[in-house]
């Protein structure tokens, strides 16, 4: 399989923190491969190194030893300005927290990152009411944030983390305070959205009853990555 076919490769990959006396290992040698069309879940127990990682893909935290290759290319060498590039055309990010601006409604939540890229207004518009479709809120594009529902809220931060059209999201516990049912609609958004739009979705979540979603279920523990073959869709079917 060519690097064409791989949206991001992690290599032997590391991060270490030093506190004071303490050296932390957060990441260890971690090797992994995610393809257009895949949908990743990575379970772990807190601290076992989740966040650390999907940080790392994203650029928002360098590696200690290793690389992350983005389509091809090596993180390691880019600069601040070509990272955020990279995190405006490539990446989408969903936080557990959703992280709405509060003032601005659903759709302006939305419609963000096209301003912040230059995007004129009516390319603007016209992309952030296919992602308020995509996600099933069209009806309520003029809601701010606290007129919407945690799972609500959650759809409006993935419209805007896919308003730029990035090949790859990465979620961190995108479902880690809404309820099961939300949880699972989020799931099955973002099955979606890999199944009809061929993106690849990197997940890392808690919640177990999630995992037979994914096609791919990976465990962290102590920062070493590994398998957990039974529970992922793929080893169903
Ligand atoms: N900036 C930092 N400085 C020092 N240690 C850190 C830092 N960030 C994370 N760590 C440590 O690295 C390890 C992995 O943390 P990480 O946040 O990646 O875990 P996680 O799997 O996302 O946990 P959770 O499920 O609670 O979100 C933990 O032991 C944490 O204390
Ligand atoms: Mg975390």
């Amino acid at each position: 399989m060519n690097d064409n076919q791989k949206i991001v490769e992690t290599i032997n990959l590391g991060r270490e923190y030093q506190l004071g006396s303490e050296l932390v290992v957060a990441v260890r040698d971690v090797s992994m491969e995610v393809h257009p069309g895949q949908f990743i879940a990575v379970v772990g127990r807190s601290g076992s190194g989740k966040t650390t990682l999907l940080n790392l893909m994203a650029g928002l935290d360098k590696a200690t030893s290793g690389s992350v290759l983005l389509e091809g290319q090596d993180l390691a060498g880019m600069g601040e300005k070509e990272l955020t590039e990279i995190r405006r055309h490539k990446i989408g990010f969903v936080f557990q927290s959703f992280g709405l601006l509060p003032l601005l409604s659903a759709f302006e939540n939305v419609e963000l990152p096209l301003r912040i890229s230059g995007v004129r207004a009516g390319e603007r518009e016209q992309r952030a009411r296919e992602a308020l479709e995509m996600v099933g809120l069209t009806r309520r594009s003029k809601h701010r944030p606290y007129e919407l529902s945690g799972g609500e809220q959650q759809r409006v931060a993935i419209a805007r983390a896919m308003v730029t059209r990035p090949p790859l999201l990465l979620a961190d516990e995108p479902t880690g305070e809404l309820d099961s049912t939300n949880a699972r609609s989020i799931f099955g958004l973002f099955i979606e959205m890999v199944r009809e739009q061929g993106i690849s979705v990197v997940a890392a979540t808690h919640d177990s009853t999630l995992l037979a979603m994914a096609d791919e279920v990976k465990e962290m523990r102590d920062g070493v990555m590994s398998e957990r073959a039974e529970e992922s869709h793929r080893y169903r079917e």
